[in-house]
């Protein structure tokens, strides 16, 4: 049973990290949604992109840009290049070579952008397509590309407990792909997409969760993003952006399909920039 969110859902302003995907290419596989021989339209994911970041800016949030390099065809997704609690930075150190120089390129901008605090990770993490933070907890997902070892640095680092979950459907490597935060401590998820254990964690944690099909899954509609109030979800995840209308959301659905076939979606080109609370 899911209840009606409650208090009514409040936005409130964020600021985002995005980077235009100029070398946008599916050259390679990393995930099953990526099929180098499928082919690209970039000019079309530079549109799907571009609606994307102006509609976040329509929304009343302010949205950074880091500039993409060539040769980086993955560089679109923001949210893996870091992870940021109270202004501090947790780099990111990816699985595969082929994203391994985008670590220490989005470490770069954010010591240029001057944050004091940036760490060069130890183990293997994925930033926040692997983490997602709550006001008291950090969920954190292993199983495809973080390490469990990165949620122990990321805790101490960041100073807030960390989750364990472990992920077990290879559609839904990241963590971004089967959970999102909604208003106050409210997830949505996808229970397929992990063990029984982290079910059973998930289960206890949010009772009231809203919980994802497999429909709504499989054409990515838990990366979504949601400011508290609205929620930036894929267009084709009908159904569940019905349900969250019926929480009090306000829906607004986006076409990103041709980034989808890198397997990336709305949060996953959005990394949220936390500033340490006033
Ligand atoms: N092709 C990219 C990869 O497999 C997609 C990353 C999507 N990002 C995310 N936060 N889920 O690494």
């Amino acid at each position: 049973m899911v209840r009606p969110a409650d208090p009514a859902p409040v936005a409130v302003p964020r600021h985002y990290l995005m980077c235009r995907p100029a070398y946008f290419a599916v050259d390679y596989a990393i995930n099953p949604w990526m099929d180098p021989a499928a082919g690209v339209d970039r000019d079309r994911a530079i549109r799907q992109w571009e609606g994307l970041r102006d509609l976040y800016r329509s929304l009343g949030h302010r949205v950074s840009e880091i500039a993409p390099i060539e040769g980086l065809p993955d560089m679109v997704f923001a949210a893996n290049g870091a992870l940021v609690v109270d202004g501090r930075v947790y780099g990111a150190r990816f699985a595969s070579a082929e994203r391994t120089p985008e670590g220490p390129a989005y470490l770069d901008w954010f010591r240029q952008a001057g944050y004091a605090e940036t760490r060069e990770p130890k183990h293997v993490n994925e930033g926040e397509g692997d983490f997602i933070t709550f006001d008291d907890v950090i969920l954190a997902a292993t199983g495809f590309r973080t390490e469990a070892a990165a949620h122990q640095e990321a805790e101490r680092l960041l100073r807030r407990p960390v989750v364990t979950l472990q992920l077990v459907d290879p559609r839904f490597y990241h963590l971004d792909t089967a959970l999102f935060a909604l208003a106050g401590d409210r997830v949505a998820y996808y229970p397929g997409a992990f063990s029984e254990g982290s079910r059973r964690v998930l289960r206890s944690l949010y009772p009231d969760a809203l919980l994802a099909t497999e429909e709504d899954a499989a054409v990515l509609g838990l990366n979504a993003v949601c400011d508290g109030r609205n929620v930036v979800i894929a267009a084709e995840a009908v159904a569940l952006a019905d349900r969250l209308r019926g929480l009090g959301y306000t829906v607004h659905p986006v076409e990103l399909d041709e980034l989808r076939k890198a397997g990336g979606g709305a949060k996953c080109c959005t990394l949220e920039l936390r500033h340490p609370r006033v």
